[in-house]
């Protein structure tokens, strides 16, 4: 079955530079890929490895080797940057993406890449907390609060869930007090924090500084 929706052609199906079009005859004898975008051309905002395949063969072969980092990001007012963060998420293949709070949440910066992406949810951040030390995780708060050590010389644990505040508020109280650690990101402006988004993206790159087997990247 052809899985793009709409927003997942945005620079897409009328533009036939983005993307491939129809396969060439014959067509790969493989049941990883999707007749319909053989057929038709794959316009997705999928790496070239992918093209033509079905998403669950793409996602089946992330989850094969997704890293064991989660992230998770508070969400009691509706961030607009969670969409940012799951592209991201998505990007350094964590193993999954939790949301704390409300189960709504902004798509739109997500382009699409929450459908290779594992998303779950959690009503609190004492159920995300308990989830994680029931799984082996560590539990890393990012936010620049009292009390963190920087990010930059941090040992960031391998099994661990990156947990990120929202604007404004921040990493509520109780996560802070129930971290494992808080990790800062050094700034050196007027500013007192930078984007959720962009932070989230800096900590998860350090992961990958840090533990990723950089041979095996595209
Ligand atoms: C805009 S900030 C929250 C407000 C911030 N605590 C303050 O005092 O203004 C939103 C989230 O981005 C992340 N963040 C922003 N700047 C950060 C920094 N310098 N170090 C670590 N995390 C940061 C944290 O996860 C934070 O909860």
């Amino acid at each position: 079955m052809t899985e793009p929706g709409p927003t997942e052609w945005t620079a897409g199906a009328s533009d036939p530079t983005h993307g491939v079009g129809p396969h060439p005859r014959p067509w790969p004898d493989d049941p990883r890929y999707d007749r319909e975008l053989l057929a038709d051309g794959d316009r997705r905002n999928v790496v070239d490895a992918y093209r033509y395949w079905t998403r669950e063969a793409i996602v089946a072969d992330i989850d094969a080797r997704r890293h064991p980092f989660h992230v998770a990001i508070e969400n009691f007012a509706h961030d607009a940057n969670i969409g940012t963060v799951v592209r991201t998420a998505n990007a350094f293949a964590a193993q999954a993406v939790h949301i704390v709070g409300r189960r709504r949440w902004n798509r739109r910066g997500a382009m699409v890449t929450d459908r290779y992406q594992h998303i779950e949810h959690h009503e609190s951040v004492a159920a995300l907390l308990t989830w994680a030390h029931q799984h082996g995780l560590a539990v890393v708060a990012v936010d620049n609060t009292p009390g963190s050590v920087p990010l930059e010389t941090a040992d960031l644990p391998r099994e661990c869930v990156l947990l990120f505040g929202q604007e404004g508020p921040g990493v509520s109280p109780d996560a802070q007090a129930r971290a494992d650690l808080t990790v800062s990101i050094a700034q050196f402006g007027s500013t007192r924090s930078i984007n959720a988004g962009v932070a989230a993206g800096i900590a998860m790159h350090a992961w990958i500084r840090r533990h990723a087997d950089l041979s095996r990247a595209w």
